[in-house]
């Protein structure tokens, strides 16, 4: 069967994705920040999985304001980089995993999530620039990427309960896809930052640091949060946070974690980001 054998957590400021296109990763002001992933793409070279069910937000780029489902899966074979406005990044396209993303599909829905499948999508900065952090700029991303895009953009989001259930239906959906099949699950976005209006540029570090701590210690718990916390809080972009309860709750309870770091600035956004182990 499939197993998830663990969790990845980023922010994915798209300055960094241009940060690294443009070959700026050694600049003072990015040079720390870079730093901090060298661990993890370490220790990514040593746990590349089968498949990232990589859980993200598009911000405007595949779905517009037209058509904003809560929760949507890509089930396609490829999924190009996005066209942000500036041309799409140099990146690869992202092979997908059509049988086991619509296995995901079929088993979430019949547990009752209400999943929208995607067959045709592409993918912008939310889900490249995790990618590009953890393996850098290989001629191909490493493994296959199933894209699990969330709505954060346009209220009402899902609740962090509703992200936190929901993971826990992804992993049954993988341990019940009869292939041997090493599957890790990404949740992206956030930490605190706030893009517009009179709190743009907010940073909580201390909002961060008890958001790190319980979703590794005491995810049911945190789970509990209303979103007007994490507006207030983390600010209106913080809201990204659900998404990682999403990584969560796919992950064991007693699942450990191997790395953490945490970076301010990078753009507008505090960078966070985890990795966890579950139990061998
Ligand atoms: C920034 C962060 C984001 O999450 C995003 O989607 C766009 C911009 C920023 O910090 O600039
Ligand atoms: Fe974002």
């Amino acid at each position: 069967m499939a197993r998830i054998t663990a969790g990845v957590t980023s922010s994915h400021v798209p300055a960094v994705g241009a940060a690294l296109d443009l070959g700026k990763t050694a600049d003072p002001y990015w040079q720390p920040l870079f730093a901090g992933f060298e661990a993890s793409k370490r220790w990514m070279a040593e746990h590349t999985p089968d498949v990232v069910v990589l859980v993200y937000n598009d911000h405007a780029s595949a779905f517009s304001l037209e058509v904003v489902p809560t929760f949507a899966i890509g089930c396609a074979a490829s999924f190009p980089p996005a066209d942000e406005g500036w041309g799409p990044r140099p990146v690869p396209v992202v092979e997908g995993h059509p049988e086991l993303a619509w296995h995901i599909a079929q088993s979430t829905i019949l547990d009752e999530f209400d999943m929208t499948i995607v067959n045709r999508m592409d993918v912008d900065h939310g889900l490249t620039v995790p990618l590009s952090l953890m393996f850098g700029q290989p001629a191909r991303w490493p493994c296959k990427v199933i894209p699990l895009a969330v709505n954060v953009v346009q209220y009402p989001p899902p609740t962090g309960n509703r992200c936190f259930q929901l993971g826990k239906a992804i992993r049954r959906a993988v341990e019940s896809f009869d292939a041997d099949l090493d599957v890790q699950v990404w949740g992206t976005g956030g930490m605190s930052h706030q893009l517009q209006g009179p709190r743009a540029g907010l940073i909580n570090r201390e909002f961060d640091t008890m958001f790190l701590d319980r979703l590794v210690a005491d995810p049911e718990g945190l789970a509990q949060l209303p979103h007007v916390d994490y507006v207030r809080e983390a600010g209106s972009e913080g809201i990204e946070l659900v998404m990682w309860l999403i990584m969560r709750g796919a992950l064991a309870p007693d699942a450990r974690e191997v790395y953490r770091f945490y970076h301010v600035p990078a753009s507008n956004t505090a960078v966070g980001h985890l990795i966890l182990e579950n139990p061998t």
